[in-house]
Formats: C-alpha cells, sequence, structure tokens
C-alpha cells in the first residue's frame, strides 16, 4: 500500500479555506456561526461528499466526517481540529487537522487500502473562546465536561444564547445529546501546528506530544470612581485602569517567577468604560488566561492574582472581583496512542520530538472519553494567533503523510 498525499490539493483546499473570513488577508477572522464560519463549514461539507463520505453534526454544530469500516460495530478511529479563527489569526491554526485529516482519509482511499474500524474527521465547533468566552466548547460538551444546563448559559457579546445562536445557524436538537460514550473511539489524533519555536529551533520536523497544559481563564471586574480628567485632582483619583495595570503586571510577574518556562499568563482583553480620553476610567474587565504543564504552579499564579487584587483594592480604594470562566486540569496523552504516532514517523524514517503543548486544543478534553495524542507540526517563528501565522508545505505533507499512516495502523 502506497499512500501518497496530495500536495496541491491540500495546500490550495488551505488557500480557499482562509477565503472564508472576516479580515483583510493574510489575516483570518473566522468567529463561531459567523456567515463566514458557515460558509465554511458548507464548502467544507461539499468537499467530504465529493469523496463519498457521509457528513452529520450534533447539536450544537460538532461536525462528524465518516468513512465507514468493515466492521460497524467496532469503535471508530477519530482525527480532527478546528476552523474557528479568533480575530486576526493565521490561516493554519486547526486548518492544519482538518483539511489535513481530510486529506490523509483521501490518501488512504486512493491507496486501496480498506479500513476495519471507520476512520472518522471531526470538527469541533468553538474551539476558540471568542464567542462564548469559553474555548474547546465542542469538546467540552462532547466529553462530559461542561454540563448542557451550563453550557445553555452561555452567552455572546450580544447578549444572545447558545440555543439562539445555534438555531439561527441551523443547528437544533437536544445539547443532551452531544455527550458521546467512553467506548466510541478506538483512538483519536489531533494534526496541528505546534504554536510555539521548538521544533523549528531544533530543525525536528515532527513533534509528538505526550502532554497538554492546564488552562484557566478569568475575568477580573475593577470598579473605581470616573470624573473629570481635568478637574479631579490626583490623590482623590480612584481610577479603574490604573488598578488595571498594577493587576497585569502583578500577573506577568507571578507568571514570570514560577521558575519553570511552562508557566505562562496573558491578560489578552482590557474593556475600559467610558473610554474617552478626557474622562477618567470608572470601570475596567480584564480577561486573563493562566497555564501551566503543571497545576499546582498554575494555581499559585491564579492564588497571586487574588492576593495582588486584594492588595492593590485596598491601596487604590477601588473594587476588584474575578470571575472563574475555566480552570481545567493537565491532559495525558494515550502510550497506545503516542506509540502509533512513533512508529508511523519510525516507519516512514521521520524525526521527531516527545513534546507538551502548552496550547490547549480539543484533544485536551476527548482525552477523558478516549485515547488521544496529538502531531505537531513547526511553524515559522512559532508564530500563532496572528496573520503571518506560517507552516511550510513540506512540513504540513508530512504530517499529514505520518498522520494516515497512523490512522491506517489503528483502522487495520
Ligand atoms: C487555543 O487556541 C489556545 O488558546 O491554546
Ligand atoms: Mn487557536
Ligand atoms: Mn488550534
Amino acid at each position: 500500500m502506497k499512500i501518497e498525499i496530495d500536495r496541491d490539493r491540500l495546500l490550495s483546499e488551505i488557500e480557499v479555506l482562509s477565503s472564508f473570513s472576516d479580515a483583510d488577508p493574510p489575516a483570518v477572522t473566522r468567529i463561531v456561526f459567523s456567515p463566514a464560519d458557515l460558509k465554511a463549514r458548507a464548502w467544507l461539507k461539499s468537499l467530504c461528499e465529493e469523496s463519498e463520505l457521509s457528513v452529520r453534526y450534533d447539536a450544537i454544530g460538532n461536525t462528524f466526517v465518516r468513512w465507514n469500516g468493515s466492521d460497524h460495530a467496532a469503535p471508530a478511529v477519530g482525527t480532527g481540529s478546528h476552523i474557528d479563527a479568533i480575530p486576526n489569526a493565521g490561516k493554519y491554526d486547526g486548518v492544519v487537522g482538518v483539511l489535513g485529516g481530510l486529506e490523509a482519509i483521501r490518501a488512504l482511499q486512493r491507496s486501496g487500502f480498506r479500513p476495519r474500524n471507520s476512520v472518522e474527521l471531526l470538527v469541533f465547533t468553538a474551539e476558540e473562546p471568542t464567542r462564548f468566552g469559553i474555548g474547546c466548547l465542542g469538546s467540552r460538551l462532547l466529553s462530559g465536561t461542561l454540563s448542557p444546563r451550563a453550557a445553555q448559559k452561555l452567552t455572546d457579546q450580544e447578549g444572545s444564547t447558545l440555543d439562539e445562536v445555534r438555531s439561527k445557524a441551523g443547528f437544533g436538537g437536544e445539547v443532551e445529546n452531544v455527550r458521546l460514550p467512553g467506548d466510541y473511539y478506538k483512538a483519536f489524533i489531533e494534526l496541528h501546528i505546534e504554536q510555539g519555536p521548538l521544533l523549528e529551533r531544533d530543525r525536528i520536523p515532527l513533534g509528538v506530544v505526550t502532554k497538554i497544559a492546564a488552562p484557566a481563564s478569568l475575568n477580573v471586574f475593577i470598579e473605581g470612581s470616573g470624573g473629570h480628567a481635568g478637574g479631579v485632582l490626583m490623590p482623590d483619583r480612584r481610577d479603574a485602569l490604573c488598578a488595571a495595570a498594577e493587576l497585569i503586571l502583578a500577573i506577568e510577574n507571578a507568571a514570570r517567577a514560577s521558575g519553570a518556562i511552562d508557566t505562562v499568563a496573558t491578560v489578552g482583553i482590557c474593556e475600559v468604560f467610558p473610554s474617552a480620553v478626557n474622562s477618567i476610567p470608572s470601570r475596567v474587565r480584564l480577561s486573563a488566561d493562566i497555564r501551566d504543564t503543571d497545576l499546582k504552579r498554575r494555581d499559585a499564579v491564579m492564588q497571586e492574582l487574588e492576593a495582588s487584587s486584594a492588595s492593590i483594592s485596598a491601596k487604590r480604594h477601588v473594587s476588584i472581583h474575578s470571575e472563574l470562566l475555566n480552570a481545567d486540569a493537565p491532559g495525558d496523552c494515550s502510550s497506545a496512542v503516542i506509540d502509533a504516532l512513533t512508529a508511523s514517523c519510525r516507519k516512514l524514517g521521520f524525526k521527531f520530538l516527545p513534546m507538551v503543548s502548552r496550547a490547549y486544543h480539543d484533544s485536551l478534553f476527548m482525552g477523558r472519553i478516549a485515547p488521544v495524542a496529538m502531531l505537531f507540526i513547526p511553524c515559522r517563528n512559532g508564530y500563532s494567533h496572528r496573520p503571518d501565522e506560517y507552516a511550510s508545505p513540506d512540513d504540513i505533507v508530512r504530517g499529514t503523510l505520518v498522520l494516515a499512516e497512523t490512522l491506517a495502523a489503528l483502522s487495520s
């Protein structure tokens, strides 16, 4: 059996998918259930159907693309990722795992291979937290990590509920039915760009992920007192943005002081009210994202955030309170799936690096109901979540080939 990846087709599909976007190229913005996302989903469905794969959606639009195996009762071998993209993102995050997964299946079809277990491409809904404030919404529901009731309370920036948004997008049915049984997948593999610099720096073409870091995110609300930027004297100020500035730096310091390069903390949103140049900021909302491969270290940064909030609040006479959105445990990949990936790398003669993922992925949650592992390819300068994100054609094709080889081995 000779597996050949159709390089030109795969690369041109990545380009086409990037055109379903609300940003000027090369930037990509594709928020879940936006018109751009819905157009991209329709295009993807037609691609899958061209290859005689069946497509089904669950109640929140997680998309299951199935190549039936000869043993219908056997659990499926899954692969997949996401196609939603944060504002001002690049072309490759998630997309390589979706279109690479589809091409891996097509390459196996062309090779004459016939799977025993069905092989399934899964495209997750809302991996990115942009719309509903929480990442990996689809995989949290698939794995039972988030209850349907909690999911139904989620709203977007316009105040629309998940139910309203999904039904407007054409996805109906009970959210209760999204959860998958624990024996649905025999194995699940996510192909993804590394989103970090290590593979490129060490000139190693592939990373086999052994562990996925623990993410947490929270909103912090700061309330001070507004007023005239000329009239209110400095000693009388209770400026919410100045308090926020101190808190942002305290969060950064706490992450830097952890002693481990795997501790990272980011304040990516700062909303200022009333946001007028001659008005003292009276309210601020910050959104912080804190991660580590080690749960204790991650939680220590969160405790430091609370301690700093208390001291800044006392010193500046502002109120500060935080709202936890999620604090998830790290995930270990399955040694059986890791072994299958490394066996494929060896068979094909490719060097690989065992590594941790400091980005989160749907595989973190899928790992709670299935044996998972991830395959990373390098991305230039480690850039991701920015328009100049780039993965080379050779790396994309190599990752897709290893994925195809591994899907074949696991579904034989
Ligand atoms: C996923 O996009 C992440 O933020 O790690
Ligand atoms: Mn992302
Ligand atoms: Mn991603």
